[in-house]
């Protein structure tokens, strides 16, 4: 058999708790010293969902985590692959804090996000350690550069956004390196153009959903 039920059972009651209940952050938010600052609506709302797409990035990336790890060969690569889903808690928890503050909600297609990234991370799993950990390291590059990205567009004003994704794309960078130790091999490049494409659907739709 691929994976034992028991472990599939664990990762369907990790979703569940990733989808619906509130993530809890052990780490202080960053940002969380600085003074909110009076924004224009317009731009603040412009910030809300800009955090929404964030949340949703990492519930998708929570599920690959859990997807992968469940198909994953070897115990070292599932505790690295656990281990890096647990740090990504923090992140969700720290996204899901600011929406609220800006006075947004979460995506209302996080559910289908999760499962659809769950079966791709389970897929992943299952081409064996070296591609599975490669997919791991090119999701981290492409989430590097899509926080670059939010960095150029958050409005200056919002500094609590900004410490956030600041400190997520540190740690996002962290993961790629330590997937890259553990044995990550070099995507292919068509590989890596499905997955922008995935992306791009995914931050997109979120933006407004
Ligand atoms: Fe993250
Ligand atoms: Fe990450």
């Amino acid at each position: 058999m691929l994976f034992d039920i028991d472990r599939l059972i664990v990762s369907f009651d990790r979703g569940l708790r990733t989808v619906f209940a509130p993530a809890v952050s052990v780490r202080a938010v960053p940002g969380e010293d600085l003074t909110e600052t009076q924004m224009d609506p317009a731009r603040r709302e412009h910030a809300a969902s800009l955090m929404r797409v964030n949340h949703t990035g990492e519930i998708c990336a929570q599920a690959l985590y859990q997807g992968q790890a469940l198909t994953a060969r070897s115990t070292d690569a599932q505790s690295a692959l656990e281990r890096a889903a647990q740090e990504e808690t923090e992140h969700l928890a720290w996204t899901e804090r600011r929406i609220e503050e800006l006075g947004g909600r979460k995506s209302l297609l996080n559910p289908v996000w999760y499962a659809g990234s769950f079966a791709i991370g389970a897929a992943a799993g299952l081409l064996g350690d070296r591609w599975n950990l490669g997919f791991l390291a090119e999701t981290e590059r492409q989430v590097v550069e899509h926080l670059d990205g939010h960095l150029r567009e958050l409005p200056a004003e919002d500094q609590k956004s900004r410490a956030i994704v600041g400190e997520m794309r540190m740690d996002e960078a962290r993961h790629a390196t330590s997937a890259l130790e553990h044995g990550a091999g070099d995507l292919p490049g068509p590989a890596r153009l499905l997955m922008r494409i995935a992306s791009r659907v995914m931050t997109r739709t979120s933006y407004w959903i």
